[in-house]
């Protein structure tokens, strides 16, 4: 495939966009996307909330949508912000890469930030493997996310069973050994719709699974040994109650669903959490209005017309998560 720079398409690397948000106390959505309603909905809801935001994509969503696509619909992005009269500015990244030739080709075909997810590598592979793929990524001013700690549930196409939590004591070594620019940690966040086992969780006055709270003593400890560097919170996605409701209601069935607290999250990213990933909730977004169309329009069959208010919906949990809880709104 023919090389392309990420400047050349309008993109910015996140640098930038991490220092302000470092300094106004606010943290940069990063959204995964797959196919155009998801896009559009990313699009359309930075624009009017007047967000930074990052467009991630993990290596399954490149398979699904196909890389040369995928650049030509960053490269769509950028001239719907533009015909907007917008001056949001994303980052085209890529979501928890496993090889260092999977980043390497990311940053030849426009991606403007790269993560190198080597946390399920014993401590000296993960150095080894970030610092390659630093060194390739730096010589093209694109920035690398990289993780120590490992998320309970699914990561891409890693699986693990158990958290364990980042070790404070590990950072600066990390940090300073790879030249990573921004990294992941493992505070008791996860993916998918289940993050916790009901075991792990109390319920409230109505019945409704309580998560434990995120481990914010490990994330002070980190921040005292990197001060003002920022921080990545994998696994963020709330599981929005009413999204759940929904699904079950039109026949879905997700059962002990249960995410990260927005008033935790809106804590997280005051701090020097800078970039937090969601992927889930938009997922669920679209799901509870395509199944809410189909049960109440069972002879509807023009996509346009379940895609479309998924789409909506997906619109309006952007603009509501830029305002409320991130807090980037305004920031563009
Ligand atoms: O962290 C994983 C993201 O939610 C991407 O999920 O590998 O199913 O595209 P995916
Ligand atoms: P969620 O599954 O909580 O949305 O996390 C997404 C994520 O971390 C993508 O890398
Ligand atoms: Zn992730």
């Amino acid at each position: 495939m023919e090389k392309v720079s990420y400047k050349e398409i309008g993109l910015v690397n996140t640098r930038e966009m991490f220092k302000k948000a470092m300094n106004g106390r606010y943290a940069i959505p990063a959204y995964n996307f797959n196919n155009m309603e998801q896009l559009q909905a990313i699009v359309m809801g930075c624009i009017e909330s007047r967000s930074p935001f990052i467009l991630q994509v993990s290596s399954g969503a490149r398979k699904y949508a196909n890389q040369t696509l995928l650049r030509f619909l960053a490269m769509g992005a950028v001239a719907m912000i533009k015909d907007a009269d917008s001056t949001v500015k994303f980052a085209l990244h890529l979501d928890h890469g496993d090889s260092v030739e999977l980043c390497k080709s990311c940053i030849d075909s426009g991606f403007s930030s790269v993560m190198i997810d080597g946390s399920h590598h014993p401590y000296e592979e993960n150095i080894r493997i970030t610092r390659q793929v630093v060194e390739y990524a730096h010589d093209h001013d694109v920035t690398v996310e990289g993780e120590l700690g490992v998320l309970a549930g699914i990561e891409d196409e890693v699986s693990a069973e158990k958290s364990t939590y980042t070790r404070p004591e590990q950072v600066e070594d990390f940090v300073s050994k790879t030249d990573v620019d921004s990294l992941a940690i493992s505070i008791g966040t996860s993916h998918g719709a289940t993050k916790f086992k009901p075991e792990q969780c109390t319920r409230d006055a109505r019945g409704i699974l309580v998560p434990p709270p995120l481990r914010f003593d490990i994330l002070e400890e980190i921040e005292k040994r990197i001060p003002g560097f920022p921080i990545v919170l994998h696994g963020a996605s709330s599981v929005i109650p009413e999204y759940i409701e929904i699904i079950n209601k039109y026949g879905g069935r997700l059962s002990d669903a249960v995410g990260i607290p927005e008033d935790q999250l809106r804590k997280a990213a005051t701090s020097a959490v800078c970039k937090i990933n969601i992927d889930s909730d938009g997922r669920l977004a679209m799901t509870a209005m395509i199944r809410k169309v189909f049960a109440e329009k069972p002879s509807e069959f023009d996509p346009r017309k379940y895609l479309g208010p998924a789409r909506d919906e997906l619109i309006k949990m952007i603009i509501h998560k830029n305002r409320e809880v991130l807090g980037s709104a305004d920031q563009a």
